[in-house]
């Protein structure tokens, strides 16, 4: 690494750290919890100006091709330092046409053009692209419920990979394989741990610190002219692979192509190569619902289906957990205890939260395939594998 890189990575986990959980302690100390203004001015000027001074010989430099990880990982500091400038309110796209920062916007936008990906902090940067030294992973704060945060989040994702990988074999192996059953049964075992983990990080979270100390770091910000949407939990690719290998989703229902597009640039160039790739297979549950007439009291369908509706199921259940337990109790709950004047901007990608609440409702319902009256779910294609199997 340049020495200019390695002291802005250096930074990043020292003071920069510390500065923000100074901060942090004093939001959290008032009556109001959500108010910034006025509070620890000095602290916000050194972050700022120790951070803009760390940049400035990196933006001379450039992306001097230090290989992906190196790269990507500058390009993760700078936007986590972004990100906290968003978070103090030392920056705010709602009252800007542009970022404040033009220099460190360049070094963003270089380095994001690049590697084609956004010029922003993704939530990769925080979990599976988060490299630890002596057992510390990259944070904003040294408070402990962001470490369980992340911690948990990262647990899920490679839970959700594994599940991805698994099921991305059958398609070359055909549903009728005897190793399709190996595969589908890894799959389920790996959702249920997406669960597993999901109900710990429920347990463990605070809401408080979550809501007010921890969530506030991942909101919009400009990088040069563009806003760009706040990270989220979900910046990862294994989810929507399953939604297409399973069949539960549809690379041509115009709600989920859109959710598709928005994300791609928020994942690293692997996971938008593994997406591309998922979207040119059929469906696993067009073939099984396909191979009733001919097959449905052949052996290997008497084995297959059934393991791939319980693979169904571990992924709608963790869907509907994410949903029901963890947005319910961790941003909507909190929500409604917000001051009308901090509502603006509460949720990551922007929209007003009733929009991005029924948007996750769609969502948790499509990966069900409950029945609705108002869009298209896998609800009968499911029923007629379900009545194939005598389980309805
Ligand atoms: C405290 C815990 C969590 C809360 C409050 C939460 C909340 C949210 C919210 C509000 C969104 C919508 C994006 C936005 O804010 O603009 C979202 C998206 C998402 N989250 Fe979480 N989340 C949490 C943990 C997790 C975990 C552990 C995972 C598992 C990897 C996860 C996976 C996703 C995914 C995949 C999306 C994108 C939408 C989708 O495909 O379902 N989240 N989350």
């Amino acid at each position: 690494m340049s020495a200019a890189t390695d002291s802005f990575e250096a930074w990043i986990r020292s003071a920069f750290r510390q500065m923000n959980t100074e901060l942090e302690n004093l939001y959290f100390a008032q009556a109001d919890r959500a108010n910034v203004d006025g509070v620890g001015d000095p602290i916000k000027k050194a972050l700022t100006d120790e951070g803009l001074a760390l940049i400035r010989p990196l933006v001379a430099e450039g992306n001097t091709n230090e290989g992906f990880e190196r790269t990507f990982g500058t390009l993760g500091n700078l936007g986590m330092f972004f990100a906290a400038l968003r978070r103090h309110e030392l920056t705010n796209p709602a009252r800007e046409h542009k970022s404040p920062f033009d220099d460190a916007s360049a070094l963003g936008m270089h380095i994001g053009a690049s590697l084609g990906v956004v010029p922003r902090f993704a939530n990769v940067h925080l979990n599976h692209h988060n490299r630890a030294v002596d057992g510390l992973p990259k944070s904003f704060t040294t408070l402990v419920d962001e470490k369980i945060f992340n911690d948990y989040n990262t647990f899920s994702i490679l839970c959700y990979q594994r599940a991805g990988d698994a099921l991305a074999r059958i398609p070359a192996l055909g549903i009728s394989n005897p190793a399709a059953a190996l595969l589908l049964a890894d799959a389920r075992a790996a959702l249920d741990e997406v669960f597993k983990y999901n109900e710990l990080l429920f347990q463990k979270l605070n809401p408080d610190r979550f809501f007010y100390c921890v969530r506030p770091y991942f909101k919009p910000y400009r990088v040069g002219r563009q806003e760009y949407r706040g990270a989220n939990a979900g910046d990862f690719s294994a989810i929507n692979e399953i939604d297409l290998l399973l069949g539960l989703c549809r690379g041509n229902d115009p709600y989920y192509s859109q959710l598709l597009v928005d994300k791609m640039l928020y994942l690293t160039p692997e996971d938008q190569a593994r997406l591309r790739g998922c979207l040119t297979h059929r469906p696993l549950l067009s073939e099984f619902v396909d191979a009733i007439a001919a097959s449905a009291k052949q052996d290997w369908f008497k084995t297959n289906a059934p393991l791939f509706l319980d693979v169904c199921a571990a992924h709608g259940r963790a869907a509907a957990q994410h949903h029901d337990r963890l947005v319910n109790t961790f941003i909507v709950r909190k929500t409604l205890e917000l001051e009308q004047r901090h509502m603006a901007q509460i949720t990551a990608s922007g929209p007003p939260l009733p929009v991005l609440i029924k948007a996750l409702e769609k969502l948790r319902d499509l990966r069900l395939a409950a029945p609705s009256q108002e869009f298209e779910t896998a609800h009968g294609e499911i029923a007629r594998l379900k009545e194939a199997l005598g389980r309805a």
